[in-house]
């Protein structure tokens, strides 16, 4: 395997950020992650408007021209040889002594991007059985809008799902609302059929995948609520699942040990999935 690490390309096991690199010593960076099917990256645009978006909110420069990062992209996913996959791509602050204050303005941001070969059949064959979820209190900051490296909330929270045996977990607010999964949207299907997934204005980040599936679910006739929903709503649903560059729409099937409906992958969730190639960019 091959990665880019700023401006080389590096066999993947010597692939690596300096030591007094912000991102690791702080967290100080952002990332993106985009599905890559059969050879297209999925979602490029808003992927990338995205990362020029968490840039900005955190003062950071664009490492490279967004036309030439798209030229790396895609020379890392055809030297990985990377047909269905993924792209990850992360940009930090850059190297300095480790001192809090932004470092120096001529301090360059360091850029990483990596590509990895993904079975579809794996999403596939999870997707007929489903996602079971753990609720746990909402502990992050209030600017997961930015899609930051600084992890650790959604890394332990995906590590109790684990623990309870379980695949994901839904942040619950203060109030009993749902915000969103460790590492995607959440959403649920009334019994009415309606699609019902959190206002992106505050609390979650605002998924690619999510606003592609507004288009999905347009082009299939169905509606779509933007409103909160408590787990209580969700575990009486018609159906639920998840969304995000690597599961595109992923049924839940039981939240906090207690079936969604039937227990089984919803219709609803399954006929969204199958119709966002069509619509995905
Ligand atoms: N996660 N919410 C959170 C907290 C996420 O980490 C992600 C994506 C999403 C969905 O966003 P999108 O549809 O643009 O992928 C929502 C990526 C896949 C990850 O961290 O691996």
């Amino acid at each position: 395997r091959i990665a880019y690490v700023n401006g080389r390309y590096l066999t993947h096991a010597n692939a690596a950020v300096h030591v007094e690199d912000r991102g690791y010593q702080f967290g100080d960076g952002v990332y993106e992650v985009c599905e890559i099917s059969r050879g297209f990256i999925i979602d490029l645009t808003g992927h990338l408007d995205r990362l020029g978006r968490s840039l900005s909110e955190l003062s950071i420069e664009w490492p490279i021209a967004r036309s030439a990062l798209t030229v790396v992209m895609r020379e890392v996913i055809r030297r990985n040889g990377v047909v269905d996959g993924l792209v990850y791509l992360q940009v930090t602050r850059g190297v300095a002594g480790r001192d809090h204050f932004f470092p120096a303005p001529d301090t360059r941001p360091s850029l990483v991007v990596t590509a990895k070969k993904i079975d579809p059949s794996f999403y596939a064959r999870r997707a007929e059985t489903g996602l079971k979820i753990v609720t746990v209190p909402e502990n992050r900051w209030d600017r997961v809008d930015i899609k930051s490296v600084g992890l650790l909330p959604n890394v332990l929270a995906k590590q109790q799902a684990k623990t309870s045996g379980a695949h994901d977990a839904w942040f619950v607010d203060r109030d009993g609302f749902v915000t969103e999964s460790a590492s995607a949207n959440a959403w649920i299907v009334t019994k009415d059929g309606v699609l019902v997934t959190r206002p992106a204005q505050h609390g979650i980040l605002r998924g690619i995948t999510r606003t592609t599936l507004f288009k999905v679910a347009e082009k299939l006739g169905m509606k779509i609520e933007e409103r909160a929903f408590t787990v209580e709503e969700a575990k009486a649903a018609r159906e639920a699942f998840v969304s995000s560059a690597t599961t595109t729409a992923m049924p839940v099937v039981a939240i906090d040990g207690q079936p969604v409906a039937n227990g089984h992958p919803g219709s609803i969730t399954l006929s969204l999935r199958q119709a966002f190639f069509d619509v995905a960019e």
